[in-house]
């Protein structure tokens, strides 16, 4: 670190949104192949309330004070002496690792391999929306869910931040979607591609999505039997939400990691048994070569942002709290123009 100091909000203990403050932190130096970027906005995932409430910290290990965010889009300031593929003054954006967690900020240091230019039709609030939701989005679609065309895919939560993306590409893909919502979304959720969508507040999804072939649960464990049901025989269930925040919540850091993963070995094995189905609870991968296929992706027309809100970066709090109601409809992001 330099002794040099820039805007930045952190936290120094775990808590509530209001432990985050707006303060001063060292400006990050580039290694080799880093790349800094001044960072124009960024976008406010669930994951970063969860570790700012102390639920992840058994998994993504820190040193308090902490500036969160995995998700930006800026213009590069300065670039490691091994970076080849970005210059000073490129329109960037990127989900960096959990390790380099810190995009609530004026500069952000990005491994060169996790970094892709910005796609040219969004502006940077647009484009830090993208990241993180798109990534898991690719990883659930493509990576561990292996979707075909022609198949059914029910995606939960799809005027969530990744539920809206995961619906245009299985839709890009050829996939038939179905999709959990509100009634009061399911007009957006249909302008984004979806063939079906289910009120979960009325509906049983496993009964109007039955005899699917990829399940992308994001609402976590008490829904993998249901997401079983749903699911034919043979077919695949990807996870993106684990146990771990209640278990921690009940049993502390260390046992409740430990109880989480038992969850994870006890369903996969069940779901292969009994139903010959595949599931997979997954980690979204910082990937900038797949982030540059989302970038064309969009500037096709293939996928937009959604956007439920964009607040200044001093009101980084405020922006938890409204992720924290999971009634947020798209993104909420952080301007720090
Ligand atoms: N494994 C990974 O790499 C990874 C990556 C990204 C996210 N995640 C996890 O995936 C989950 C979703 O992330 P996100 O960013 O999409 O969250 P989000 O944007 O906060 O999701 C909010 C949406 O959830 C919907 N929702 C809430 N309860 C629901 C229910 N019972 N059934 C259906 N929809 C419901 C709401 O829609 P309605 O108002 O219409 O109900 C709302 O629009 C989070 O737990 C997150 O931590 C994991």
């Amino acid at each position: 670190m330099s002794a040099e100091t820039m805007r930045a909000i952190r936290f120094e203990r775990y808590g509530g949104p209001d432990v985050l403050e707006l303060g001063r932190a060292p400006v990050p130096v580039p290694g080799r192949r880093d790349v800094l970027v001044e960072v124009r906005a960024a976008a406010v995932n669930p994951v970063d309330c969860k570790f700012r409430a102390g639920t992840h910290r058994a998994v993504i290990r820190k040193t308090l004070p902490v500036t969160p965010g995995m998700d930006l889009s800026g213009v590069v300031r300065a670039v490691g002496a091994g970076v080849t593929d970005f210059r000073v003054g490129d329109a960037v954006f990127a989900s960096p690792h959990h390790r380099r967690m810190g995009a609530y900020a004026e500069l952000a240091l990005v491994a060169e391999r996790e970094l892709a230019h910005k796609p040219e039709r969004l502006d940077h609030v647009e484009a830090a929306s993208l990241p993180l939701a798109a990534l898991t989005a690719w990883d659930a679609l493509v990576r561990h869910g292996r979707v075909q065309p022609g198949e059914r895919v029910l995606i939960q939560a799809g005027a969530g931040g990744v539920g809206s993306i995961a619906i245009q590409l299985a839709k890009h893909l050829g996939a038939e979607v179905s999709t959990t919502a509100s009634a009061a979304n399911h007009e957006l959720v249909r302008s984004l591609g979806a063939d079906l969508a289910i009120d979960h507040h009325r509906e049983r999804y496993e009964v109007a999505a039955r005899g699917s072939d990829l399940v992308i649960d994001s609402l976590g464990p008490q829904h993998w039997r249901r997401a079983l049901e749903c699911v034919r025989p043979g077919g695949r269930i990807v996870a993106l939400t684990t146990g771990l925040p209640d278990a921690v919540a009940r049993r502390g850091p260390w046992l409740g990691l430990a109880l989480a993963a038992a969850e994870i070995v006890l369903f996969t094995l069940r779901a292969r048994v009994t139903r010959g189905v595949r599931f997979v609870a997954m980690a979204r991968e910082p990937n900038g070569a797949t982030l540059a296929k989302i970038a064309r992706l969009v500037d096709t027309g293939a996928i937009r942002p959604v956007l439920d809100s964009v607040l200044p970066l001093s009101e980084a709090a405020e922006a938890h709290r409204r992720v924290e109601t999971g009634r947020s409809r798209g993104k909420v992001v952080l301007s720090c123009g």
